[in-house]
């Protein structure tokens, strides 16, 4: 691996995801001290971020990964280690013969799925099945697993305690970005309630991702401990899946001003955009936030991107000076779902991953070009 010195930082090439170690640990540090309260294991949900490279640093506090599709299972298996959980909306026969070697736990989603594929990996891995609370706490109607007619999981009244017979565990995603705790520990509460008959017959249980338990100021003690006393009410190894909570506010996309047009309003066009390296700020309409933007900035800008999508902006913020072709802007907290779902739309430059370690050299995780852009289409 190419590892750059440090000084060498301000000269890189936009665009570039700048992955920060300090940051990474930081929060890491706050997932072993709910681990230690708590019980409960973690396993990185590889669905949100899983730029392999910084996986040494990830590894010594988490125990292992979580998937959505059988090439996950599989780097979770070579890159990472420790227990290999593999979920998937909807197995193939092949998918099922791919991850069965490389898992220590398969969870199905439907009832259908369970019994479909049960006597092709009975003896290979602990079985599990989703399960939809019902209840749930995610912002927007996109994210949220318990919305109305919701494919995911499976609702108490299609269940019966004979399931148990088939399964060790269950699981239950229901949370997006929740950063209230009293909420969790309802929903929590009610999972308890609701399901009692069947948590007393397994022996695992994950309750998924989307607890925000690095935000600054989370109560990571009330957590830990409501989690604690639910695996020792019902006798279950607890896990949970993290994925935005591990990697916020670990890296930066930086990219440089190539043009400033105006229409109205000021538009500073980057070499970048939403639709091919940030695309959850188009989907659910979460605008970037820009490093350098200052809050009582007299000079407004719309931070526009480079594709032909008419709608395609980072955000609206104001600065302190003008801005100036060539100049860099880091759009803050770029880590989680965006390398995960970076494409070639337009043939735009793919941005380079750049990982910034603690003594302040530079590994080189990747870079692309051209031929990465003509490859994805044929050979
Ligand atoms: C089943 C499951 N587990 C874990 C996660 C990770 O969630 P987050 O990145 O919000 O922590 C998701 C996200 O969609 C998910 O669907």
């Amino acid at each position: 691996m190419t590892v750059l010195d440090k000084s060498s930082k301000d000269g890189l090439n936009t665009p570039y995801f700048l992955i920060n170690e300090q940051a990474l640990i930081n929060n890491l540090e706050k997932a072993k001290q709910l681990k230690e309260i708590s019980g409960a294991k973690l396993v990185l949900a590889l669905k949100c971020f899983s730029t392999w490279g910084t996986f040494d640093t990830i590894k010594p506090y988490l125990d292992g990964t979580t998937s959505s599709g059988p090439y996950e299972v599989r780097l979770g298996h070579e890159k990472f280690g420790g227990e290999t959980h593999a979920y998937s909306v909807g197995y193939s026969d092949a998918d099922i013969e791919a991850v069965k070697p490389l898992s220590d736990k398969i969870i199905f989603n439907s009832l259908s799925q369970l019994n479909y594929h049960y006597q092709q990996c009975k003896d290979d891995a602990s079985l599990g099945l989703r399960i939809n609370p019902e209840m749930s706490v995610a912002g927007q109607d996109l994210a949220n697993p318990a919305r109305p007619y919701s494919r995911l999981g499976v609702k108490q009244s299609l269940l019966d305690l004979s399931v148990t017979d088939k399964v060790d565990g269950f699981m239950f995603h229901m949370n997006c970005e929740n950063k209230d705790v009293d909420a969790f520990i309802k929903v929590l509460d009610h999972i308890s309630i609701t399901f009692a008959a069947y948590l007393d017959k397994l022996s695992w249980l994950s309750l998924g991702g989307g607890i925000f338990f690095t935000y600054p100021g989370y109560p990571i003690e009330k957590l830990g401990l409501a989690l604690k006393a639910f695996s020792e009410k019902h006798d279950l190894q607890v896990y949970l899946e993290p994925g935005e909570a591990i990697i916020t506010r670990t890296a930066d996309l930086v990219v440089s001003v190539i043009d400033i047009v105006e229409n109205e309003k000021q538009t500073a066009i980057v070499d970048s955009a939403t639709e091919a390296h940030r695309l959850d700020t188009l989907i659910y309409n979460e605008p970037a936030s820009v490093k350098e933007a200052s809050e009582d900035g007299q000079f407004p800008y719309v931070i526009g991107s480079c594709s032909c999508l008419a709608g395609d902006q980072f955000c609206e913020t104001q600065f302190a000076q003008p801005l100036q072709i060539g100049q860099k802007l880091h759009l803050l907290d770029s880590a989680g779902y965006t390398m995960v779902k970076l494409n070639w739309f337009n043939g735009l430059k793919m941005p380079s991953i750049y990982f910034e370690k603690v003594d302040g050299q530079i590994e080189v995780l990747n870079e692309f070009g051209y031929e990465d852009f003509k490859g994805t289409l044929g050979r």
